[in-house]
């Protein structure tokens, strides 16, 4: 019997818990040709619930297109990644790819290969060293121009989208938006960390895409959602778990999904098959996934300064929503002045080990909490 709860990579339809309302906005910005800004802390599942929606784009009127910008890292690769995405939304096999290169990339060199299994994989080049403004605004109207076309609403997905923030220049960032300005029959959706995100396209007046776009934070999912959701994986695969028993899971995780599905995977894999999970089950799934976690946590404790660590403990060890700048905080647990806190809060933020949250900040990683208020917590 296969486990039934997935954690890390993309969660598809069968693995899918709730989000019904997002999927529902979603499908709705895409249908009305908005420019929305996905943001969310990692792993909270940005990625899954957009492929989810655009797999569920009706083909007949639209064309989605998802590029991944994880790999670039400046406006070269950008291009590159960009166009080989729209390639392959439109076509799938070597001589169709071939032509809507012709039809929409003229500016690029196009290589075609065959990967292991023999699908046909296209690969661009810019024709000289380093990108100039026609080659990226030619990529960049290619939606509007393959909409126009192919009379299909074009629905372009940017994930990771806070990596074109540390490109060594702002071309792509103003080119998108004086571009996409005016495209009717284009839809975005820019997923990214809420860090980049809120700091950069929201607060920040000077950034190009400052206001371009709606804002649409994803939340976790709520625990009477995942409730039934668990329940009945269980039930489905020859074992049980009680109602107040998923609570308690979610209590641990916050709903957030990836910690959620990370605990329910480790509880469902101790619990034998007829048998149903119960408190010890679930402290012992906790258990066995901080020592599968000690070592790195503990290489990361120790890359760490001391304030950092001193600041964490608070934070692990507090309420949630503690006042972090609050001087009984700093206090308490030895910060010394507000301006010290800041820089360490600054650096923590940095490393994506804590993240905003309502005023005030968590830390990522929900075991790495427990962890730390385990073994890293001064008696
Ligand atoms: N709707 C959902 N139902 C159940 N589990 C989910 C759901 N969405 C996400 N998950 C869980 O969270 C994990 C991370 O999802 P996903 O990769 O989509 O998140 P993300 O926000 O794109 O992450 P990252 O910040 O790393 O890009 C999945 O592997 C899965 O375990
Ligand atoms: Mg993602």
């Amino acid at each position: 019997m296969t486990n039934p709860f997935r954690y890390g990579g993309v969660v598809g339809e069968e693995a899918f818990c709730n989000r019904k309302q997002e999927l529902a906005d979603l499908l709705r910005a895409m249908e009305n040709g908005e420019r929305l800004f996905l943001y969310s802390e990692r792993r909270l599942g940005k990625t899954s619930l957009v492929r989810l929606v655009l797999s569920r784009l009706p083909q007949r009127d639209y064309i989605p297109v998802y590029v991944d910008l994880w790999p670039t890292d400046g406006a070269e690769s950008f291009v590159a990644v960009t166009a080989k995405a729209i390639t392959e939304s439109l076509a799938t096999t070597a001589d169709r790819m071939l032509q809507a290169t012709r039809d929409f990339f003229s500016r690029l060199t196009a290589t075609l290969t065959t990967d292991s299994q023999g699908n046909p994989q296209i690969r661009f080049e810019l024709r000289e060293l380093e990108v100039r403004l026609p080659d990226l605004e030619e990529v960049l109207s290619a939606p509007a121009r393959i909409a126009a076309r192919r009379k299909r609403r074009v629905v372009v997905a940017f994930d990771e989208f806070q990596r074109i923030l540390e490109y060594p220049n702002d071309l792509v960032e103003r080119t998108l938006r004086s571009l996409i300005q005016d495209q009717e029959d284009v839809s975005y959706v820019f997923l990214g960390s809420r860090k980049h995100l809120i700091q950069r396209m929201v607060l920040d007046r000077s950034s190009p895409l400052y206001r371009a776009g709606g804002h649409y934070p994803l939340n976790p999912i709520s625990t009477e959602d995942w409730v039934p959701f668990v329940r009945e994986r269980f039930e489905r695969s020859g074992k049980q778990i009680s109602d107040d028993y998923v609570r308690s899971i979610c209590r641990i995780t916050e709903g957030h999904p990836f910690y959620t599905q990370h605990l329910c995977h480790s509880v469902w894999e101790l619990c034998e098959l007829g048998a149903s999970a119960g408190e010890e089950t679930i402290d012992d799934a906790v258990n066995l996934l901080l020592e599968r976690e000690n070592y790195a946590y503990t290489t990361l404790w120790e890359s760490l300064t001391r304030m950092q660590r001193r600041f964490l403990r608070g934070l692990a060890t507090e309420a949630d929503g503690v006042q972090v700048f609050s001087a009984a905080f700093l206090q308490r647990h030895q910060l010394g002045s507000a301006s010290t806190a800041q820089g360490v809060v600054d650096a923590l933020l940095e490393k994506d080990i804590i993240d905003r949250s309502d005023g005030s900040f968590l830390i990522s990683d929900r075991f790495y909490r427990i962890w730390i208020q385990q073994y890293a917590a001064l008696g």
